[in-house]
This record gives structure tokens, sequence and C-alpha cells, in this order.
């Protein structure tokens, strides 16, 4: 199955791509013209043709493979709109921002397809969910497998019950094609004392026009303190596991928290049932947040835009 995945992907033609810069800016070079490769010594013609198939794309990954036998697995209709009966993109857009970043289809003439700079913008984003030095513990192999197989929880569903599932395997197979040498992304650890002290504040507290999240999310991550008293050191370690995940540590733009209450015309998202607290992505209480989300805010001592007399400090 891999072995005859892999030469259909090499019948290609020969298309090229050129990282321009880490930022994922790719541009496809497809032709006769052969691209200059720095080496110190000219590698013999074989290994010329070989190291076109890992063109210097983010982690060394193959783009013509993942462009023809990935990427349609994120478009695949599975049926219906619920759970895991949905296509990945219906949920995974940028817009609806849970992790993995797919761009919004293109709608031209009643097909929905992604652009070529669509497909690159994906392929740099997917990128950031795959280890090449160990594929098994890859986010993008975890989420949609059952946890009874080793998966990970995920609020998709479950795809596929085993690694042995043909998605899993041509995804897998993928992965292999990047550089064993590159990892996955180092995991930020966000901060419990300033979540703490800092963050669980913020869902008490209204502003103007804005209701407190705890109006509505209460039952969640927004639990409110005990009459009187600040939050127990239970009822913070709870909210803070739900909390977690709504973030996607370390990228705050693709942070569910940071999103859902930004308003659209500053990049928020399209939909949310509870208002906005935020209308710019630099409003210094969010700005306060991300820099939490990022791993860098920590300890007990708030910043200011996070200073909050409500409730009493323990
Ligand atoms: C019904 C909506 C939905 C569908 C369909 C869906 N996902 Fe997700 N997925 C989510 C949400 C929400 C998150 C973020 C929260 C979480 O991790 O569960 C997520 C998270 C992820 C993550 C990141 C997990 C991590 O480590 O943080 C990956 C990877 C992923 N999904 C892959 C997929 C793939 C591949 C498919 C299709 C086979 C898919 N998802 C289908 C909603 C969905
Ligand atoms: C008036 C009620 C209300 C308020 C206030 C409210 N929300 Fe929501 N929120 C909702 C509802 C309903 C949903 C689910 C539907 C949706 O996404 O709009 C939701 C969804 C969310 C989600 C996505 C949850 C998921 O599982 O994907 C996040 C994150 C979120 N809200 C954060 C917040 C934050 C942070 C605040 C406070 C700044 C807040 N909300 C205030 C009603 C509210």
């Amino acid at each position: 199955m891999s072995i005859s995945l892999m030469s259909r992907v090499s019948r290609r033609p020969a298309c090229r791509l050129l990282a321009l810069s880490l930022s994922s800016l790719l541009l496809a070079a497809c032709g006769g013209e052969e691209q200059a490769t720095p080496a110190a010594t000219p590698p013999p013609a074989a290994e010329v043709e070989t190291a076109a198939a890992t063109p210097d794309t983010p982690k060394g990954l193959d783009y013509a493979f993942y462009k023809e036998a990935v990427e349609p697995i994120f478009l695949r209709n599975r049926g219906g709109f619920v759970g895991s009966d949905t296509s990945c993109v219906a949920c995974h857009t940028s817009q609806a921002n849970a992790p993995l970043g797919l761009q919004p289809l293109t709608l031209e003439d009643g097909n929905a397809f992604w652009t070529e700079e669509q497909s690159q913008q994906n392929f740099a984003n997917v990128a950031m969910l795959v280890n090449p030095s160990d594929p098994a513990s890859s986010r993008l192999l975890l989420a949609p497998l059952a946890p009874t197989a080793g998966g990970e929880r995920h609020s998709g569903g479950i795809f596929w019950d085993s690694p042995d599932h043909s998605e899993y395997r041509v995804m897998a197979e993928w992965i292999t094609t990047g550089s064993p040498d590159a990892g996955a992304e180092s995991i930020v650890d966000l901060d419990f004392d300033f979540f703490r002290s800092c963050v669980q504040p913020v869902f008490v507290n209204p502003i103007e026009n804005a209701m407190p999240c705890a109006e509505c999310h209460s039952g969640e991550f927004a639990v409110e303190p005990p009459e009187g008293s600040y939050w127990t050191m239970e009822q913070s370690q709870q909210a803070f596991e739900d909390l977690v995940y709504l973030v996607d540590p370390g990228r705050p733009d693709s942070s569910r928290f940071l999103h859902k209450p930004l308003h659209p015309n500053a990049g928020g998202d399209l939909m949310h049932n509870g208002g906005r607290r935020w209308f710019s992505p630099d409003d210094p209480e969010r700005q306060a947040l991300a820099a939490w989300v990022s791993g860098e805010a920590r300890g007990s001592e708030c910043p200011a835009p996070l200073q909050y007399d409500f409730p009493p400090r323990p």
C-alpha cells in the first residue's frame, strides 16, 4: 500500500518547491529548470533525484505527497454533519480555530477547493503537528485515533479504530518523508499559578457591554468562586483542566479561548453566542492572556491588565 503510494507520488512531474522563508512562503517552480542546491560537494546524479522528493520544506516533508494523498483526507466527505461523520475541514478551518489551521475553501463555479497557495499554507500548518523523528507521536495521528488504540481525546471524535486504518497509514507514511531529525514543536506548558491568580478572575469580571464568561460557562472553565471568597484550589484545578482544552499552548491565535471572544472584524471567530470581550487582538487584557498561552507569563504576580479586586484574594 505505502509503496504503491510513493511511486504514484514520484511519477508526478518534476515540480520543485523552494522555501523562501520559515513562515511558509513557498514557491513552486515546475518545469525543466534545475534549482541550485547549495552543497559542499555536488552529489551524484542519482542522489539529486532523491533529494527532489525532500526539498527544503518545513521539516523536510514531501509536499507533492502531501498534496496528492494527505490533503484529500481533510476534505473527504464522511456523510454527515455531526462528530466523526463530518469532514476534517468542516471543523478545522483557520476561522474555527481548532489546531490544524486549514484554509477556508475557495468556492468557484460550484466547486470547493484549495488553491495552490492555500495548499501550501495548509501544508505549513499541518507540518507543525507532526514529528518525523518519532512519527507515531505526531499530534496529527493521535487526535483522530481511538483512545483505546493509543489515541488522544479529540473534540472531533474518533475517526480511526486502529493504526491499520488506511488514512492513518497514509499520513504516517507521509510523516516519514520528513527529515528524521526534525522533531515536534516543543510543548509549551501553561503555568497553573498564573492561571489561578491572574486568568481566572477575568471570567467573573464583566466589562462594559459584555457579560462575564461565568454567566454562560460556569459549568466549565468559568466556575463561580464561593460566596465572599476566592476559588478553592480544587475549583481552580478543575477550571484549569477545562480551559487547557480550549488552548493551543504556544499559539495564542489558534486558541479558541482567545479567538471566540474576539470581535470578527478584528480577526475573531465569526460566531460566538456569548458576545465579544475584545475588539482588537492588541487589547491589553487579551495580550496579557496571550503571554500566558505562549508560556511566557508565569507566577502569581499579575500584570496591570489582569489586576482585578474581585474575588477577594486568599
Ligand atoms: C466535529 C469537529 C471536528 C472534526 C470533524 C475534526 N476535528 Fe480535529 N479537532 C476539533 C477540535 C474542536 C479540536 C481542538 C480540541 C481538541 O484537541 O479536541 C481538534 C483538534 C485536532 C488536532 C490537534 C490535537 C492536539 O494535539 O491538540 C488534530 C491534529 C486534529 N484535530 C485532526 C483532525 C483530523 C485529521 C480530522 C479529520 C480526520 C479532524 N480533526 C476532524 C474538531 C474536529
Ligand atoms: C451569553 C452567554 C456567553 C458568554 C457571556 C460567553 N460565552 Fe462563550 N460561548 C457561549 C455559547 C453558547 C458557546 C457555544 C456556541 C458558540 O461557539 O458560540 C460559547 C462558546 C465558547 C467557546 C468555544 C467552546 C468550544 O467548546 O469550542 C469559547 C472558547 C468561549 N465561548 C469562551 C468564552 C469566554 C472566554 C467568555 C468571556 C470572555 C465567554 N465565552 C463568554 C456563550 C457565552
